[in-house]
């Protein structure tokens, strides 16, 4: 596939994201998938992996997140398969596009490991990244909020989880999601260039979290 073909698909694609993407929380918009994009491909830059089919999953990731299609896991990677498709994209590299989008995600990575090519390892720590720091903050308590979930409430403490059904099916605070999730993240980095930023972000979040239970007090 060449340059010119790449362009056309990937501009295809953003349109076919924007138009797909159903009205979710201000946390999962078209704007996290531009930051998830323009973060992989950086990534992608210093990591060495393929830029096109980087910027192609990232656009991708979250073509129908199960959180706002009733749980259902296989809506996004279906999506993804006949989008593929029908714009022509080889087999393989459709396969591998769709397995991506169906591993990627951090409840999908509770008790199974996926085989993670370098494109998929710089993918996914695009979307980590964008789920700490300021913006990580943010979006925590956006989602929170479009659940109707509290802020904090002291009764009510973080839980391990080791299946993805408990974690999909909590109810629990927003602060809680930084014990549970958030604060996790860092250390599961898959490339050496995302752990650097995710450095920075984790110290933001535990700072935030210091002066949040400062004011609580
Ligand atoms: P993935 O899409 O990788 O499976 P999640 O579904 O856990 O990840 O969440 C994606 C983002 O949605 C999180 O980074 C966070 O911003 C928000 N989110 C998900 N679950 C919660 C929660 N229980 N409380 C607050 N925010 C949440
Ligand atoms: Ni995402």
């Amino acid at each position: 596939m060449d340059e010119l073909f790449w362009n056309e698909l990937l501009a295809k694609t953003r349109i076919f994201v924007r138009e797909t993407m159903l009205c979710t929380d201000p946390g999962h918009d078209m704007w996290h998938i531009e930051r998830v994009c323009r973060t992989a491909v950086l990534l992608a830059r210093k990591e060495g992996a393929n830029i096109n089919i980087v910027a192609l999953a990232a656009l991708l990731h979250d073509i129908a997140d199960a959180k706002f299609h009733q749980g259902d896991e296989e809506k996004g990677p279906a999506l993804a398969m006949v989008f593929l498709t029908q714009n022509k994209v080889d087999e393989a590299l459709t396969a591998e596009i769709v397995y991506i989008v169906r591993y990627l995600s951090f409840k999908t990575s509770i008790g199974f490991s996926p085989v993670k090519s370098i494109e998929f390892q710089v993918v996914q720590d695009a979307d980590r990244l964008d789920a700490i720091g300021a913006i990580g903050i943010a979006r925590a308590f956006s989602y929170g909020g479009f659940k109707g979930r509290p802020f904090y409430d002291p009764d009510v403490v973080p839980e391990k989880f080791s299946n993805p059904e408990a974690y999909k099916n909590s109810q629990a605070p927003t602060i809680n999601h930084f014990y549970e999730k958030l604060l996790l993240l860092k250390d599961i980095m898959n490339t050496t260039t995302a752990k650097e930023i995710a450095q920075e972000r984790h110290d933001f979040m535990l700072q935030f979290l210091d002066q949040f239970f400062e004011e609580w007090a």
